[in-house]
């Protein structure tokens, strides 16, 4: 047992929040975690708390994490504007009650205490649910928050694993819950370049559907039509194009007579609405995202004569409200796709959190890439790579 006086991690605290405070219980473990104790912009109230994982409990794992994404909604939640909200705690041993970012990401396990099964020092896991904090270097949690990743081996990269539970999962559930859908069929997207439109582009192709992907104009547009359509979309489309009359016959001639019953919108605002003009008697218009943060007007029209509907989608809420079960059989088709090499890795890009490196540096590079991840035209998803 380490006596609170023989440690001293912090060597130039940033805040209060970073003042660390050891309990008697702590293992030998060094870990760091990305914190906040107040809601606001997350590249300003985030912070570095430096402490030491307690004891290992029975019923506990220790796991050290491997790589881990910074997604619109981990930024949200920071905001304070996510219904999921980790509770403010002095659990770490912080001065102040903080609570750590992330919600997804892959980690191994280095120690599993004495009641614990199905786990071995080694293995790979990802969160079970959202909101157990995946930005930091190390964690002690019950077994129950983490989870196997069913046919995981070298054939998955650690992005992959880390990304799965919430795009491509996602992308999954929206195409296959919401109309039934025959192969052939179209399906429209906007945020078409997104992780998760990616995802459904890829998914859309290997099942033999086709799709119409709708994204922001950019002077590197070529460049990302040519990489949408080598994941395999069908047909690309500006969202200015999208507004305009003519495009009606051009997506009457690319339709050929199939009918568009589904709509997927990551953005809202007036694209939204556009979208829902192209659906289908019966289409389903399904809201997942909010990018644009622009409320969407409905059409009375199609929702009079085509009896359109119009619906939300929350990964979250499906975790809660389907089995263990479900969620693995789903993530093991997602895991067949990336061994299939039918699902790649979202465009991404490494943000390096080193283990040891001064806090002020691994601060800094974290304050970017968040700002990053919330500012439109990025260049990928930006993932925590931690290295030893
Ligand atoms: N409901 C759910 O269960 C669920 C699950 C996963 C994700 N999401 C949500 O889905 C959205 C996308 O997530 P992600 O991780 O795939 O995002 P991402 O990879 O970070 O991509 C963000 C997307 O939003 C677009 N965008 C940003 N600002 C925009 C604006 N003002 N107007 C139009 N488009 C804009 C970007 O296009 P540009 O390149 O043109 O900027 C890009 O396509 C987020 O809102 C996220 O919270 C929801």
């Amino acid at each position: 047992m380490l006596s609170t006086r023989s440690i001293n991690l912090v060597t130039r605290p940033l805040s209060a929040v970073n003042a660390i405070r050891l309990s008697s219980s702590s293992s030998k473990i060094q870990a760091s975690a990305m914190v906040y104790s107040n809601y606001g912009k997350p590249s300003e109230v985030l912070s570095i708390h430096k402490h030491y994982l307690p004891e290992l409990k029975p019923e506990d794992v220790h796991i050290r994490f491997l790589a881990a994404p910074i997604n619109p909604a981990d930024c949200n939640q920071v905001e304070g504007a996510y219904p999921i909200k980790p509770p403010f705690t002095n659990a770490l041993g912080s001065h102040d009650p903080v609570a750590v970012g992330g919600n997804e990401g892959v980690a191994e396990i280095i120690a599993a205490g004495e009641q614990v099964k199905g786990f071995k020092v080694g293995d790979k896991v990802i969160m079970a649910n959202a909101g157990k904090g995946t930005w930091r270097t190390h964690a002690a949690l019950p077994a129950t928050d983490v989870q196997l990743l069913p046919g995981f081996n070298q054939d998955v990269s650690l992005v992959h694993a880390a990304t799965l539970t919430v795009n491509p999962s996602t992308a999954y559930r929206m195409l296959k819950d919401f109309t039934l859908l025959q192969q052939g069929d179209f399906i429209i997207q906007n945020g078409a370049n997104s992780a998760v439109g990616q995802s459904v582009i890829q998914l859309a192709n290997a099942w033999g559907l086709k799709t119409i992907n709708v994204v922001r104009d950019r002077p590197n547009l070529d460049e990302l039509r040519q990489y949408l359509t080598s994941l395999g979309a069908t047909h690309i489309i500006t969202e200015e194009e999208l507004s305009k009359r003519e495009t009606r016959s051009k997506l009457k001639e690319w339709l050929n007579g199939r009918k568009l019953r589904l709509a997927l919108n990551c953005v809202g605002g007036k694209n939204a609405t556009e979208l829902g003009r192209y659906l289908d008697h019966e289409g389903k218009h399904v809201t997942y995202g909010a990018m644009a943060k622009q409320p969407m007007q409905v059409p009375a029209a199609p929702l009079i004569f085509k009896n359109i509907s119009f619906h939300g989608f929350w990964v979250s809420r499906w975790t809660d409200t389907h089995s263990a079960q479900e969620r693995e059989s789903m993530l093991a088709d997602l895991i067949d796709l990336i061994k299939q090499k039918k699902l790649k890795e979202p465009i991404w890009e490494k943000v390096s959190w080193k283990v040891n490196a001064p806090e002020e540096e691994t601060l800094k590079t974290f304050r970017e890439a968040v700002d990053k991840g919330i500012t439109g035209y990025g260049k990928g998803k930006q993932i925590l790579v931690f290295d030893e």
